[in-house]
């Protein structure tokens, strides 16, 4: 067995002889293929990638027909029973779990970043009393990037690590003084006795009294929901943040392109879009006629369906488990009935069936968000919060990666040519 491909171009009845490596053929390989000297070589039409690799990498495998996620080849099921974020977070970013030495230094830097410059805070300040936490949160990791000019010499490894800690620390001051800003409440400074998740809590949820006391169970299960979101390959977020780093600027401004890809409804923005949606359904009897309209195309059932995973989604399973902690704290929330009814029906349906829909992450972390009072606006914060090691990890990744060049797809070129202009007075007179 020879592992190539042999092409006939029918045009010219020429054949060419292309490597298979790694299941993939180099899209460059078929540019040799033209019809003669003076035209293009063939190139391939992919929107949206459905079937091209961009990268090699290491960070984490899917295996979308079987449910599987993996990160650096730990199942995604047991990190996030028994590790925690950090730990999960520094084997994003090292390739390898630490030592405790390792692990001790690493969650001591992290907590004593979590500060950010005070003008950082008056630049927060600065957005209108609505503003979406998500506006908020790229326009100050981008603003980052002019606090720490030395950033943009990212062929420095060491340069490098520091930059990765210090956005991982101050994501959850960002994402949570974002928050406070919508509710016209002082912004609160990050407490560094606390973990990772407590701290957020910290910042998002103290009021008046001396030090915040975070509930055990909702810590974990927002530190669990961090685990979950903290790479997923590549992703419209972490393909945003390539093709961004790609041009060799500074990590906050990469970081600031994948919150702003994040954002979208058909990706992070899933989650607040599933909210609007239950609660626009209401109760349960409204379900057949929402799922008609599903299905005659009028709109989508949000936090169905992955490009990736063709079966369940193996967050989802997880996170189905913490709505029951969470809800132990906080009480069931009623939308959560609708949910797991939509859900039941769903998997039954034909449509569903057939197309490999399945909940993915975003169906019911909403209802945990929305149990710990967060608005739907917030939902995305949470993500981004979780999704930064994976966005550094790939980044780092890109870097170091030989093969790497500038993002510049081809395209098909459809409009006009060599048309003549007509200076306005003659075509408006
Ligand atoms: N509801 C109804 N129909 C759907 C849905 C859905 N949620 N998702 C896909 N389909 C249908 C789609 O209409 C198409 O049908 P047909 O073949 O008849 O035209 C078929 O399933 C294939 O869909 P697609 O749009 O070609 O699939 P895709 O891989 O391009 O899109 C997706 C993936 C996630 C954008 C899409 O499933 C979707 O819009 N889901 C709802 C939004 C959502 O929950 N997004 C969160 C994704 S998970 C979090 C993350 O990683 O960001």
């Amino acid at each position: 067995m020879t592992d190539s491909l042999t092409v006939r171009d029918n045009r010219t009845g020429a054949e060419y002889e292309i490597p298979i490596t790694d299941g993939t053929i180099k899209a460059a390989d078929l540019g040799q293929i033209k019809l003669n000297d003076d035209t293009p070589g063939i190139a391939t039409y992919d929107p949206g990638f459905v079937n091209t690799a961009s990268c090699r990498s290491s960070v984490t495998f899917i295996d979308g027909e079987k449910g599987i996620l993996e990160y650096r080849g730990y199942p995604i099921e047991q990190l996030a029973e028994k590790s925690n974020f950090l730990e999960v977070a520094y084997l994003l970013v090292h390739g390898e779990l630490p030592t405790k030495e390792q692990y001790d230094h690493w969650v001591h830097h992290i907590t004593y970043h979590t500060f950010v410059h005070e003008n950082v805070k008056a630049f927060m300040q600065g957005f209108r009393y609505d503003a979406h936490p998500m506006g908020m949160l790229m326009a100050s990791v981008g603003a980052l990037s002019t606090f720490y000019p030395e950033a943009a010499n990212i062929s420095d490894p060491d340069n490098r690590q520091i930059q990765i800690i210090r956005m991982i620390a101050k994501m959850p001051t960002l994402g949570a003084w974002a928050f406070r800003h919508a509710q016209g409440k002082p912004y609160v400074y990050p407490d560094n006795d606390l973990s990772y998740a407590e701290n957020f809590m910290s910042m998002l949820f103290k009021m008046s009294e001396v030090k915040y006391d975070p509930d055990p169970r909702i810590a974990k299960a927002l530190d669990t929901l961090f685990i979950l979101h903290a790479d997923h390959e590549q992703n419209c977020s972490t393909n945003a943040v390539r093709s961004v780093g790609s041009s060799q600027v500074d990590p906050y401004s990469a970081v600031s392109a994948g919150i702003g890809a994040l954002f979208g409804p058909l990706h992070g923005g899933a989650n607040e879009a599933v909210l609007k949606m239950l609660r626009r359904i209401g109760n349960k009897s409204e379900i057949p006629a929402f799922i008609e309209g599903v299905k005659n195309g009028n709109e989508r059932l949000m936090g169905f369906g992955h490009r990736v995973y063709k079966n369940y989604d193996p967050r989802a399973k997880i996170i189905k488990k913490a709505c029951d902690d969470v809800f132990e704290v906080t009480g069931v929330n009623p939308l959560l009935e609708v949910a797991q009814e939509l859900e039941k029906i769903a998997l039954e349906d034909e449509y569903f069936v057939k197309r490999k829909l399945y909940p993915n992450v975003d169906f019911y972390s909403g209802l945990i968000y929305e149990a710990l009072e967060f608005p739907p606006e917030m939902f995305t914060v949470l993500f981004a919060i979780g999704r930064t090691p994976g966005w550094l990890a790939q980044w780092q990744e890109l870097i170091e990666d030989k093969e790497q060049k500038i993002a510049r797809p081809k395209q098909i070129y459809t409009g006009d040519r060599q048309l003549t202009f007509v200076p306005a007075e003659e075509r408006w007179a």
